[in-house]
């Protein structure tokens, strides 16, 4: 995997405990973000169940990387166990060495060593994972709406029974539990663990943070009386010429359903004195724009690709999932550094998949970057090989991979925004 020129007297290698302060230096001046008194303990407590690899030139960390334990939910509903990969940086003194590289190979060989059949991750820049056998498995859309062109009536938005507003601790007793029954519906959400919750009602803020107190509104099924929606949201007060101008930024938004999701987004853009609400970090498919009377008062300011996913031990990824269709393809699929590569036999259908290796000739031929971008269903095989990606060996075998892969709905990594982050994608 290592294809630029290496520096050997680095020492790239698994972080020691004595070692965290320095690679929480690195990381921070690796995401332009100020050194802080305390970062260095309160990085320890997060990266305790998780692998930190660091790149060290005299003892002096020039290089971070962290691997952490994750389930990501596949079509179907199963929990695949991946790791998740985040703080990646390398010194603006020490780039283009090959530092990266010799990271994530470590890294990747000891996922695969361990059993993990996929790694994810969010990617800050594009150009740098697809070399490495990842490919954009999901997208993401952020949405601006304007509340005066929304068009809701009152009687669609006035006094609801079926929200409450919470403070942070109950939120915190409460969360927890709906979005575990929101994820394993959700194909491409990850775990959120007790750490995250914590960081998300402000138990626990790291030093240096910008934290203000949101509100958190929760959503209860009538019937059943569960909590089936949740919502954290800030605002800010702002009038003009005795006109109300408010901001509202949803920070976190998740449904079990429709009518929860309806319900939530129209609280938030009925809101007195609320101008415009902010609504980032949507699947591009999202129902949202639709709860409105007039769903071009959403717009779009922001749809990018987001998780980017490689598969690792390609038969148990692939036959994790279910399929759209009862249906047999032959896959011939290239991965330079050997962990996926070879020709595959899957068949698939509403109920899962077997996947073996195979003699039989192929009818598609991919590299596995390509391959872990269908993976979720947000991407087409057809449109893959009319970019060049995918090659067609049987006639109508990319309409066969299609329908196999392809999922009603577009998976979702839901995001929640931290204050500091506001307006950026927010990567930790
Ligand atoms: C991205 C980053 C980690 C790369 O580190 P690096 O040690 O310079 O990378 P390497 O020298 O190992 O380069 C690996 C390969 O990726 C390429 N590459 C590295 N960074 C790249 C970039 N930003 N754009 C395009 N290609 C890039 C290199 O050319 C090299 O290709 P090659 O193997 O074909 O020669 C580093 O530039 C950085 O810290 N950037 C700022 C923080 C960031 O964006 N982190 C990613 C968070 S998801």
């Amino acid at each position: 995997m290592s294809r630029s020129p290496q520096t050997p007297a680095i020492d790239v290698r698994y972080v020691r405990d004595e070692d965290v302060p320095e690679w929480t230096r690195a990381f921070s001046t690796g995401y332009l973000r100020p050194s802080v008194e305390g970062a260095a303990d309160y990085m320890r407590v997060a990266l305790a169940d998780d692998r930190a690899i660091g790149a060290f030139d005299k003892g002096r960390c020039v290089g971070t990387y962290r691997s952490s334990v994750q389930e990501l939910t596949v079509p179907g509903g199963a929990r695949l166990p991946v790791s998740a990969v985040s703080k990646v940086s390398v010194a603006g003194t020490h780039r283009r060495r090959g530092l990266l590289n010799r990271m994530l190979d470590l890294d990747l060989r000891d996922a695969q060593q361990r059993g993990e059949p996929a790694v994810v991750l969010d990617a800050a820049q594009y150009a740098i994972y697809g070399r490495y056998g990842f490919g954009p498995a999901t997208q993401m859309a952020w949405f601006e709406i304007d509340v005066h062109r929304a068009g809701l009536h009152r009687q669609q938005s006035g006094d609801r029974s079926d929200i409450c507003l919470v403070g942070a601790d109950e939120y915190f007793k409460l969360a927890p539990e709906a979005y575990e029954r929101f994820r394993v519906a959700q194909h491409g959400a990850l775990r959120r663990d007790t750490l995250w919750w914590q960081e998300a009602t402000g138990q626990r803020i790291g030093p240096g943070s910008t934290w203000t107190e949101p509100f958190y509104a929760v959503h209860v099924d009538e019937a059943s009386g569960d909590v089936d929606g949740l919502m954290c949201f800030s605002a800010q007060e702002r009038w003009g010429a005795m006109l109300p101008q408010s901001p509202l930024q949803v920070r976190d938004l998740v449904a079990l359903g429709p009518s929860a999701e309806r319900a939530l987004l129209r609280y938030a853009v009925s809101m007195d004195w609320v101008s415009t609400v902010h609504l980032p970090f949507r699947a591009p498919d999202t129902l949202a724009p639709h709860w409105l009377g007039d769903p071009r008062a959403a717009r779009i300011t922001a749809l990018s690709d987001f998780m980017w996913l490689r598969i690792l031990d390609l038969p148990r990824a692939l036959s994790a999932r279910t399929y759209s269709t009862e249906g047999a393809v032959v896959l011939e699929v290239d991965d330079p550094v050997g962990f996926a590569h070879g020709r595959w036999l899957l068949e698939g259908g509403a109920s899962g998949a077997t996947v073996s290796s195979t003699s039989r000739s192929a009818d598609i031929a991919l590299g596995v970057q390509h391959l872990s971008s269908l993976y979720l269903g947000d991407e087409a095989a057809t449109r893959l090989a009319e970019l060049g990606h995918v090659e067609e060996l049987h006639p109508g075998a990319l309409r066969r991979a299609d329908a196999l892969f392809r999922t009603g709905r577009r998976p979702w990594s839901p995001r929640a925004v931290s204050s500091e982050h506001y307006g950026q994608a927010g990567l930790g």
